[in-house]
């Protein structure tokens, strides 16, 4: 009775291990059968079957050589690349394994074949030949093929030539040779040639970032990036005319590394970059790193909207020092992000950021502003807190202030001056006037008596003597007026400072 209980479980316990603990069949690989030399190619591998949810490691093997792995969490697909060489012609497979249990039996799929093509490289431009060499014979005609597709060309052609090539001329061709002998066709297809084109890399750009290594080690992560170019692209760092260190691969940027001392210029840098035709150089890029330091300065300016009230502010934060600074802003000491309802964070760095914001309740309240090095957030700098609300913001700004009363100022002396210099000009008008009144006055006093002919003697003075009938018009005519000039002469002549 005991006996045969142990059996059982022992029974039990061989069975769960094995249908929990093998493969369900056999990985799947797909991928391409033909691939030319240095071109990238990707491959799939559907892993089988595991009854237990262990991570599966897939691995793409040629010869017992691995040549890309992956790991399967819960039964996803891996996904290989390989970058062609002409050793990888040859049979590819894929084995699955269980990660953590060497114990269990791996499984491996069914070997397909890559054939590897080499190409020959043309640098986009350039001028290309391709000759159809078939033999000396006469009465043959030809015919070429790009892709498998009939080139449209005289029959009689038997080297295709382009003067500058383009990424259309990418591909495989074939040349057909047809020779007629003895009323029968025989037909002679050339190997294949196949033709990549290449993309010369562009002028790459160079730039940094700085990393805090340790308390006192700083590194800046130099990049090197070219928009276009085939791959390889070889980049070279340099250091004014010293070489640094030299990439090359696949991706059209590369990182370098060089510590930095905070402060300190490190020289001009930078970099080269070539695809195996000419070399192409960066501007240089002055190697310094200031950290933040000084004073965090925040100030604001209100913008007039459609009606003339403010509608919107932009505050302004600034750090007296340092090459990567790292801006935040808070408003009632809550940090903002870049972006919310009422405002959004406008980043010019290294100078400084800026706050916009559309003015209402909910921008009311008190903003400041943190400075940081980007590579190390302990150094934050605060500057000093701004208290916001309607009052503020359309307070006018004090230059304006300052201009309006300057030019208010100035107007109102001018405006003195020249009532001073019109009191003064007529003063001296009048008094000439009065002068002349007064010597009227005398005059009239001394003809006093004969009113009607001393005005006009006075008029005759700058007349030639009229006949008598003149003299009698104008006689009449100055009694008519004597009663208003002299009124007015009497007035002029009478000013209360000329007693
Ligand atoms: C295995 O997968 C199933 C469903 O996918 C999940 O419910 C279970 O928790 C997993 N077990 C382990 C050990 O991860
Ligand atoms: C398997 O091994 C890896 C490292 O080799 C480990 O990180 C992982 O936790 C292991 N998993 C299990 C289930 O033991
Ligand atoms: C020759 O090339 C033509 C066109 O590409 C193709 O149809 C034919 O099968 C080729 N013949 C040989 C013998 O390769
Ligand atoms: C920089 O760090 C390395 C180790 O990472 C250390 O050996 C070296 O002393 C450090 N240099 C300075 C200046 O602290
Ligand atoms: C940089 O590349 C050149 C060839 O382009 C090579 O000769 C040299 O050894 C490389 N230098 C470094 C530091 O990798
Ligand atoms: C560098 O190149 C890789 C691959 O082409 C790309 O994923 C990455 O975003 C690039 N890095 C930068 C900073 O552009
Ligand atoms: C910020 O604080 C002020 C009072 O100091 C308050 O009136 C305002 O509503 C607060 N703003 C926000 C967005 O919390
Ligand atoms: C500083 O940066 C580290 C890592 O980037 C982060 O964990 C930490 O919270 C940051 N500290 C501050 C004050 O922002």
């Amino acid at each position: 009775m005991f006996a045969s209980l142990i059996v059982i479980i022992l029974g039990l316990c061989h069975c769960i291990k094995d249908s929990n603990q093998t493969f369900q069949g056999f990985p799947q690989l797909s991928g391409p059968f033909e691939a030319l030399e240095s071109d990238t190619v990707k491959y799939k591998c559907k892993p089988p079957a595991l009854l237990t949810n262990e991570s599966i490691l897939l691995q793409l093997v040629q010869r017992d050589q691995i040549l890309d792995e992956k790991t399967s969490v819960s039964g996803e697909t891996g996904n290989f690349t390989l970058k062609v060489k002409p050793s990888h012609e040859g049979y590819l497979k894929c084995v699955a394994r269980v990660r953590n249990d060497s114990n269990i039996e791996h499984s491996v799929s069914s070997a397909q074949y890559l054939k590897v093509f080499d190409a020959t490289e043309v640098f986009e431009g350039a001028m290309t030949n391709l000759l159809c060499s078939h033999n000396d014979a006469t009465n043959v005609s030809y015919k070429w093929y790009l892709n498998g597709q009939l080139i449209p060309m005289s029959p009689s052609a038997k080297e295709l030539s382009r003067q500058s090539t383009t990424s259309k001329d990418n591909g495989s061709y074939v040349c057909v040779a047809t020779n007629r002998f003895n009323k029968k066709e025989y037909r002679t297809n050339s190997s294949e040639v196949i033709i990549r084109i290449k993309v010369r890399v562009s002028k790459p750009d160079i730039y940094f970032t700085v990393i805090k290594e340790d308390a006192h080690n700083y590194s800046a992560m130099v990049t090197c990036q070219s928009t276009y170019g085939t791959p390889y692209i070889t980049f070279s760092l340099y250091n004014e005319e010293k070489l640094f260190a030299n990439k090359t691969g696949e991706d059209r940027n590369v990182t370098f590394k060089v510590s930095v001392i905070l402060g300190r210029n490190m020289g001009w840098f930078h970099c080269q970059a070539s695809n195996g035709d000419r070399i192409v150089h960066s501007e240089s890029l002055a190697l310094r790193v200031v950290p933040v330091s000084g004073h965090v300065t925040v100030r604001f300016d209100s913008h007039l909207g459609k009606n003339y009230a403010v509608d919107s502010v932009t505050l302004f934060c600034e750090a007296e020092n340092g090459t990567h600074p790292r801006y935040q802003w808070f408003l009632n000491n809550t940090l903002l992000d870049n972006k919310g309802r009422f405002y959004s964070v406008e980043n010019q760095p290294p100078e400084q950021s800026l706050l916009l914001l559309s003015v209402g309740r909910s921008s009311v309240g008190t903003y400041h502003c943190n400075v940081s090095d980007s590579f190390d957030n302990t150094t934050a700098i605060g500057s000093k807190k701004l208290y916001l609300d309607e009052k503020v913001w359309n307070r006018l700004p004090d230059a304006l202030v300052a201009t309006v009363f300057a030019c208010f100022t100035v107007l109102i002396l001018l405006v003195s001056i020249c009532c001073w210099v019109g009191v003064l000009f007529r003063r001296r008008r009048y008094g000439k006037t009065s002068l002349m009144g007064l010597e009227m006055q005398r005059t009239v006093a001394a003809y006093e008596g004969v009113l009607d002919v001393s005005q006009y003697v006075e008029d005759a003075d700058e007349m030639t003597p009229p006949s008598g009938e003149e003299f009698d018009q104008a006689s009449e005519a100055s009694l008519d007026e004597w009663p208003d000039i002299s009124a007015e002469k009497s007035f002029h002549g009478e000013p209360a400072e000329f007693p």
